[in-house]
């Protein structure tokens, strides 16, 4: 072929990018395992949370050095090394495929973490996460529908935090956001829907405390002597808050703890003529 055709043939080549065919996939993995954006998982394909979230999920959730942080669907182990890393937790990876547990693992070692990180490989609907003061995931719409009964009857308090995806109509404590990312937070409540006999400073007798309650949400009727009062609530893992009207038409602020059993309350009432301690227990 002569010179100048062969030279606008390899021009043409290199602006069409087909000289040098490199692959246009960055690789998230090592020399031995190459790891792309929609490599297969079982449930969902891996793709990365982006660092900047990865940082702002733990702080929502305000991991320290207390805290134990599982993540679901643990990908190259980016979250728990993290949480072990910056937050000092310990943490534990969930991975279904080998291949990408076992490049996990090779990242945990190389961040020197292998005293505080762990990775398991294993389907996160059959592995034991009751132990985590921190859950972490950036699953599916579907798989956190699917997770949300299991999530709900972890320890009050434990905190949840998910990369773009929320929980239906469990409504996030919080919503977070980097420059190209969203997340999700919420706080496992406990359980204190029933019927509660109360004893509130002011009240001679004990009251009675009805609640109903959807996830965080509380409502009821608070039974003073002859008079009903609605209640509604909030609930922050184990503590409850409401207010309520007492019978001079002012407004009294209840707070109070269920204790691990679930079967009692106690706490405080913030009101300037009766102010005190609250106690509960289940009727
Ligand atoms: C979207 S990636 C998220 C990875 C990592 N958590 C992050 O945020 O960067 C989801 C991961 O879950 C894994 N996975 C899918 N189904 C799973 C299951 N049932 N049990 C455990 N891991 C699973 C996939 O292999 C993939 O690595």
């Amino acid at each position: 072929m002569p010179a100048q055709p062969l030279r606008v043939l390899v021009t043409c080549a290199l602006v069409l990018g087909l000289a040098h065919p490199v692959r246009s996939a960055r690789n998230y993995g090592d020399e031995e395992f190459r790891l792309e954006h929609g490599h297969d998982g079982k449930d969902v394909f891996w793709a990365p949370t982006p660092d900047a979230m990865v940082t702002l999920m733990l702080q929502t959730a305000k991991v320290t050095p207390a805290d134990i942080v599982h993540d679901l669907g643990a990908g190259d182990g980016r979250i728990p090394i993290a949480a072990a890393r910056a937050f000092g937790a310990r943490a534990v990876g969930i991975e279904y495929s080998p291949e990408i547990a076992a490049l996990a693992r090779r990242n945990v070692k190389r961040a020197g973490l292998e005293g505080r990180v762990a990775i398991v490989v294993g389907d996160i609907f059959v592995e034991d996460f009751s132990a985590a003061t921190v859950v972490t995931m950036f699953l599916t719409p579907v798989l956190n529908h699917k997770l949300r009964p299991l999530l709900l009857q972890m320890k009050p308090g434990t905190r949840i935090v998910s990369h773009a995806f929320d929980m239906g109509d469990w409504q996030p404590d919080a919503k977070i956001a980097t420059e190209n990312a969203e997340g999700f937070f919420w706080i496992v409540p406990a359980q204190v829907a029933g019927d509660w006999s109360l004893r509130l400073p002011g009240e001679a007798a004990p009251t009675r405390l009805q609640l109903q309650q959807a996830y965080q949400q509380v409502s009821g009727t608070l039974t003073l002597g002859e008079r009903s009062v609605a209640v509604a609530g909030r609930l922050a893992g184990a503590t409850l808050h409401f207010d309520y009207a007492r019978p001079d038409g002012t407004t009294a602020t209840v707070t109070a703890t269920a204790t691990a059993d679930g079967r009692r309350l106690v706490g405080q009432q913030k009101h300037p003529q009766a102010p005190g301690s609250v106690r509960g227990e289940r009727r």
